[in-house]
């Protein structure tokens, strides 16, 4: 355990990593949005298996967030964070401002393709481009051993991974088993948004993904299965569906039957809150 050191430049991560790295230390990176839970905490302590230094980037990125979505809004409670983070093995807290990762003028994205193609990019085209575009910059800043991401944002973790093979960079990705509450919910920053009566109905998505599973299992199609899934998420009190789907595990390509390793995938609006979830079939 260690109080970690709060930086906020590019340039002084760089020298702070060069000095661990000057002791022959293994490095890891956890890029977070802030608004720590257990889920985010649980990514710190397993990415321990991979790194003797452990950096947790802490930033909510614009270029993710459309205009008419929740940037604003977003909690940030950077003194929270690093109370937070002062129970684990984080050394560095990098939380830079926005101006520091997008200077004026900047003028550059990464297009992202393959796994990054349909489920989240139908309804947030805007949102992996974002993605890649700041955790390439992570990456590139901080050029860890390993960077760790949840699972709980499976389609985003398997973007970073075919990002990472296409640029080359030297770094492992391993992937986090997702934190839930008591009733199942996926942990998220966002759960916060969820009134009581709203909570309540969140915690059925998770219900409705493992009756999903039980039916495939059983034998049902995957398209029936999808079907009475969504409504399933309807009646249960959501008010919008974006995608319940069945895909393949590796590159969530549509599939027609369970031959391969299976993903169940799901997002949905309570009120105006977007909850996203998934598990493997
Ligand atoms: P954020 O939503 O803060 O999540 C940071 C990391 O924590 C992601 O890898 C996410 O998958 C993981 N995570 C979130 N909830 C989790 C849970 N319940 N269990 C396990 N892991 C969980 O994802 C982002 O930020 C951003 O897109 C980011 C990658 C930082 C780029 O801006």
């Amino acid at each position: 355990m260690t109080t970690p050191k709060i930086i906020h430049t590019v340039s002084e991560l760089r020298a702070a990593i060069a000095d661990w790295r000057g002791g022959g230390a293994r490095i890891g990176l956890v890029p977070t949005m802030g608004a720590l839970h257990d889920g985010h905490l649980s990514l710190i302590q397993a990415i321990g298996k991979y790194a003797d230094r452990i950096v947790v980037s802490i930033f909510v990125n614009p270029a993710q967030f459309a205009p008419h979505e929740d940037f604003d809004s977003y909690p940030r409670n950077l003194d929270g964070d690093c109370a937070k983070l002062a129970g684990t093995d984080a050394g560095i807290v990098f939380a830079p401002t926005v101006r520091e990762m997008y200077p004026d003028g900047f003028a550059t994205r990464l297009l992202v393709g393959g796994p990054a193609e349909g489920l989240e990019s139908d309804h947030r085209p805007h949102f992996f481009g974002g993605v890649a575009t700041i955790v390439s910059k992570l990456l590139i800043a901080a050029m860890p051993d390993a960077a760790m991401f949840g699972e709980k944002d499976y389609q985003q973790l398997l973007v970073i991974r075919r990002m990472v093979t296409d640029l080359a960079l030297p770094i492992a990705i391993p992937g986090g088993a997702i934190m839930r509450e008591a009733d199942g919910l996926a942990m998220s920053s966002r759960n916060a948004y969820l009134s009581q009566s709203e909570r309540a109905i969140a915690g059925q998505l998770n219900v409705v993904l493992k009756t999903a599973i039980a039916r495939l299992k059983a034998g049902d199609a995957i398209g029936a299965v999808e079907a009475q899934a969504r409504d399933a998420l309807l009646k249960a009190g959501f008010a919008n569906v974006d995608y319940v789907a069945v895909r393949d595990a590796q590159t969530l390509a549509k599939i027609d039957d369970l031959s391969k390793p299976a993903r169940i995938l799901a997002a949905a609006k309570v009120g105006t809150t977007r909850l996203i979830d998934n598990m493997a079939v």
